[in-house]
C-alpha cells in the first residue's frame, strides 16, 4: 500500500487537521513515511496567516518536486488546508507538478482523491469548495500511530470559521463562516478518546467563545443536552452560553483529567466563563486570551470589539477565579498606522499583565483584508525594532515568572519523553509551562508531583529525587 508523508505548518488546528487527514489515511491501509524521501504521497497542510509561512511551503513544495524528479518519479503532491484554500487552483499554475489541492473543508476527501491520483484515474484536484456539514469531518484520531504511542493528550475541533473579521486576518476567508459541532458529538469523540487513555483534551477552534452562537446550532444551542450547565445557568439566573455548556458536558466525563481550550476571544468572554473556572476543577488554571495590541486606537482598528480596560478586566476575573492561572497572549507588532505611543501601550499592557510567555507576530498584509489597504504601512525596519524591543520584554517577565517557580511542587501529567531528549520525560503543569525531569517511561499518563529545580528558556527542570514515586 501506499506510503504517506505530511508536513504541518502553523496552528494548533492544522496539526489537529494533518492528524485526521493521516488517521483516515491510515484506516484506508497507507503507512506513514518517515519523510519525503521514502513516501509515495508528500502532503503540505499550510498556513497563510502571514507571507512567511505561504513562502516557506512554497519554497519546500518546489524543493521537494525538484528532488523527486531525480529520484522519486511518480511522486504525488499535494497542499491542504488554509494556503490551498486562498490560492485554489493558482498553486498548479505555480508548481504544475502539484497533484492535489484541498481547502479546509474538504479534508475528509483526502483518500478518495489521492486513491484516484495513485490509480491514474485522474490526473489533478483542485477541491477547495464550502460543504456543509465539514465541521464534523475531523474526527478521526492517531493515538496509536509510530509517532505518538499511546497519547495522553489530544485536540478536539469543536468548531470551524470565523465570523470576527479582524482587519488583519485571513481566517476566515481560508477557514469560512463559523459553523460548531453539536455538544453529543463533541462529547462522543471526547469518551473514545478517554476509553483510549487520553487524560488531557484539548477543544479548539479559531473563536471557541463563539461556540455555538451561530450557523446549524444557532437556534438551539443546547438543543442536544439539558444537564449540569443549564441547572447552573437556572440557579445563577443567567443563560450559560453553549460553550460553557460543552465544557459542562466534557467535564462530566470519567477518567479525563483536564480540559484545556484553545483560542477564546476577549469579546465573548463572559461571566459564565470566568465562573466556569472557578468551579470545574478539570479546567485547567491556563488561558490563552489573544490580545493582539494594547493601545485602544489599535484595538478599533483591528475590529477587535474590546477595550484594553475590558481585557485587563477579564485577567483580573480570572486570577480573581484562579490565583496562579498562567496566561499567554498573541500581539501584533507593526499594525498599520501603528505610532511608537500606541506601540508603548503594547509594552505597557505586557508589564502590566505580566504575560507567562507572549507569541509575538509582525504584521504581515493579507490578501483582501482590510488592514492591507490601510494606509500608512510601516516599513520592515520599524517592524523588526518594535518586535525585538517586545520580545526583549516578554523574555524577560516570562524569566521572572518561570524562576519564580524554582523550589515549588508542581502536578504535572506525564505525556512521554521529552523530543530533545529523549532520555528524558516531559509533561506539562496545569498551567501549560513544560517540565523536564528524568523519570520511567511507565509514568507516562500519570499526574505526578514534581518539585522544581531550575529553569531554562520557557521550560522547567524537575528534579528525579523528589518526584513521588
Ligand atoms: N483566533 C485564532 C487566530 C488565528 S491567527 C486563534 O487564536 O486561534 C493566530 C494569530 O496570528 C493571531 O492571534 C494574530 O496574532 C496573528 N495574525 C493573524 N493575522 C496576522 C497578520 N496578518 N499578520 C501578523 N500576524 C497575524
Ligand atoms: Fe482571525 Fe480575529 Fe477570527 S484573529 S480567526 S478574525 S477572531
Amino acid at each position: 500500500m501506499p506510503s504517506v508523508y505530511i508536513k504541518t505548518y502553523g496552528c494548533q488546528m492544522n496539526e489537529r487537521d494533518s492528524e485526521a487527514v493521516a488517521a483516515q489515511l491510515v484506516a484506508k491501509g497507507y503507512s506513514l513515511a518517515a519523510s519525503e524521501h521514502v513516501a509515495d504521497v508528500v502532503l503540505l497542510n499550510t498556513c497563510s496567516v502571514r507571507d512567511n509561512a505561504e513562502q516557506t511551503a512554497l519554497g519546500k513544495m518546489a524543493a521537494v518536486i525538484g528532488d523527486a524528479k531525480k529520484n522519486r518519479p511518480g511522486q504525488v503532491f499535494g497542499f491542504l488546508g488554509c494556503m490551498a484554500q486562498s490560492r485554489g487552483k493558482e498553486l498548479i499554475d505555480r508548481l504544475p507538478d502539484v497533484d492535489l489541492v484541498l481547502g479546509t473543508q474538504k479534508f475528509h476527501r483526502a483518500a478518495e482523491y489521492l486513491d484516484d491520483l495513485l490509480a491514474g484515474k485522474r490526473d489533478q484536484v483542485v477541491d477547495v469548495e464550502e460543504e456543509s456539514g465539514s465541521e464534523g469531518t475531523i474526527r478521526e484520531h492517531l493515538l496509536n500511530g509510530n509517532a505518538k504511542a499511546r497519547s495522553v493528550t489530544a485536540f478536539v475541533s469543536i468548531m470551524q470559521g470565523c465570523n470576527q473579521h479582524c482587519t488583519f486576518c485571513i481566517v476566515p476567508y481560508t477557514r469560512g463562516e463559523e459553523r460548531s459541532r453539536t455538544i453529543p458529538d463533541i462529547v462522543a469523540e471526547c469518551r473514545e478518546l478517554v476509553t483510549q487513555g487520553v487524560k488531557e483534551i484539548t477543544l479548539l477552534g479559531q473563536i471557541v467563545t463563539s461556540y455555538g452562537r451561530r450557523g446549524r446550532d444557532a437556534s438551539s444551542p443546547n438543543c442536544s443536552r439539558d444537564g449540569g450547565g443549564a441547572l447552573h445557568a437556572l440557579r445563577r439566573g443567567v443563560a450559560a452560553t453553549p460553550f460553557v455548556q460543552l465544557i459542562e458536558a466534557v467535564h462530566e466525563l470519567e477518567g479525563l483529567e483536564r480540559i484545556r481550550f484553545t483560542s477564546p476571544h476577549p469579546k465573548g468572554y463572559g461571566q459564565d466563563l470566568v465562573e466556569a473556572y472557578g468551579r470545574l476543577p478539570k479546567l485547567v488554571e491556563s488561558a490563552h486570551l489573544p490580545v493582539q495590541s494594547g493601545s485602544d486606537r489599535v484595538l478599533k482598528l483591528m475590529h477587535r470589539g474590546y477595550t484594553r480596560a475590558r481585557y485587563l478586566e477579564i485577567i483580573r476575573q480570572l486570577r480573581a477565579a484562579r490565583p496562579g492561572i498562567g496566561i499567554t497572549t498573541d500581539i501584533i507588532v507593526g499594525f498599520p498606522g501603528e505610532t511608537e505611543a500606541d506601540f508603548t501601550e503594547t509594552l505597557s499592557l505586557c508589564r502590566e499583565v505580566e504575560f507567562d510567555n507572549a507569541y509575538l507576530f509582525k504584521y504581515s498584509p493579507r490578501k483582501d483584508t482590510p488592514a492591507a489597504a490601510m494606509p500608512d504601512q510601516l516599513p520592515e525596519a520599524l517592524i523588526e525594532e518594535r518586535h525585538a524591543r517586545v520580545l526583549g520584554l516578554v523574555n524577560e517577565i516570562g524569566k521572572r515568572k518561570y524562576d519564580a517557580l524554582v523550589g515549588r511542587k508542581v502536578e504535572i501529567l506525564v505525556e512521554g519523553p521529552s523530543r530533545k531528549n529523549p532520555a528524558r520525560l516531559t509533561g506539562r503543569t496545569r498551567c501549560n509551562k513544560i517540565v523536564v525531569f528524568e523519570g520511567s517511561e511507565r509514568h507516562r499518563g500519570e499526574l505526578l508531583d514534581v518539585k522544581i529545580t531550575r529553569t531554562g528558556s520557557f521550560t522547567l527542570y524537575g528534579d528525579p529525587a523528589i518526584v513521588n514515586l
